[in-house]
């Protein structure tokens, strides 16, 4: 009999998969990509003490494999993220939005609120957080609401224990590092975001391919980089529309710079790289 590493999963069971996880998640697999599926649940292969890809494949997508959907996701979804990550766009929040935004009374007289939709491990909305706390030691105060959400309930996990390591906190400005990370006393190589950044952030676990996204108030900002590449044309024209309802007039969305709303009819206009502006008075 051969082991779980030896394994190979049926160019049928690939496409019931690739399948499933496309109409769950809009993540586009394509049947390419039998290997990167192989190695990643062969590990739930393991767990499950499951003897090859049939079986789980047949439990899976049976009703009584429901809970694990979360864990096949969770093991597919591509996870990659950085601190500053195409760092333009951070300069362009605050040398050009932050200035606008308070001239608006944004953060006075409300609160401003930014979403990170497909957030990963957190960097992103940390980044995001930091920067507004950088701010408001050197201007009046802004009031923030920062939201961060993935359809990986492992990735929200490590976003939530806000723990890193030297190599990942490497983008961070030195001056920042110093002032928001606090080194763990348990193990020395891990660093903690502090609390003050760390309480701006409220997560949560949302899948774009949900009928309604539920937010508790309209967003002045939405990041959404290096996610929507992975989905097709429809299902990124279905996703950005109901960003564009999330946004107030004017509010501004962010893509990830190999991301493009080309060909799609959306409300938006191009104002910077991959910065998108809602149309003002729009309504959809
Ligand atoms: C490559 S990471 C990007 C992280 C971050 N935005 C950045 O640019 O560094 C893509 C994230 O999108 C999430 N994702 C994929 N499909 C999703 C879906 N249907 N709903 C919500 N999040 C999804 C993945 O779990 C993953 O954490």
């Amino acid at each position: 009999m051969l082991t779980i590493a030896e394994q190979k999963i049926s160019s049928t069971d690939l496409s019931k998969i690739v399948r499933f996880v496309d109409d769950y998640s809009g993540i586009q697999l394509s049947d390419k990509k039998q290997s990167m599926v192989e190695g990643r649940l062969r590990k739930r292969l393991r767990h499950l003490n499951m003897a090859n890809f049939k079986v789980y494949t047949q439990f899976v997508l049976s009703a009584s494999g429901k809970d694990e959907v979360i864990h096949l996701i969770d093991a597919l979804t591509t996870n990659k993220t950085n601190f500053f990550r195409e760092k333009d766009h951070f300069d362009y929040i605050v040398k050009t939005l932050l200035p606008k935004l308070v001239s608006q009374g944004i953060g006075r007289t409300r609160p401003l609120r930014i979403w990170s939709a497909g957030c990963s491990s957190g960097e992103e909305p940390y980044t995001l957080a930091m920067l507004l706390s950088e701010w408001n030691e050197t201007h009046a105060p802004l009031d923030f609401e920062i939201i961060a959400t993935d359809i990986s309930i492992s990735v929200l996990k490590k976003a939530k224990q806000a723990l890193y390591t030297e190599k990942d906190i490497e983008p961070v400005p030195i001056d920042m590092r110093r002032k928001y990370f606090r080194r763990s006393i348990q193990d020395p190589n891990v660093l903690q975001v502090s609390g003050v950044v760390k309480n701006q952030v409220s997560f949560g676990i949302l899948n774009f391919k949900n009928k309604i996204y539920r937010l508790p108030d309209k967003m002045d900002i939405i990041f959404c980089r290096n996610v929507l590449i992975y989905f097709d044309k429809t299902n990124q024209q279905d996703i950005i529309n109901k960003f564009c309802q999330l946004l107030v007039p004017q509010g501004n969305l962010f893509l990830g710079h190999s991301e493009s709303i080309h060909g799609l009819k959306l409300p938006l206009d191009l104002i910077g790289q991959t910065i998108y502006q809602k149309h003002d008075r729009v309504q959809i």
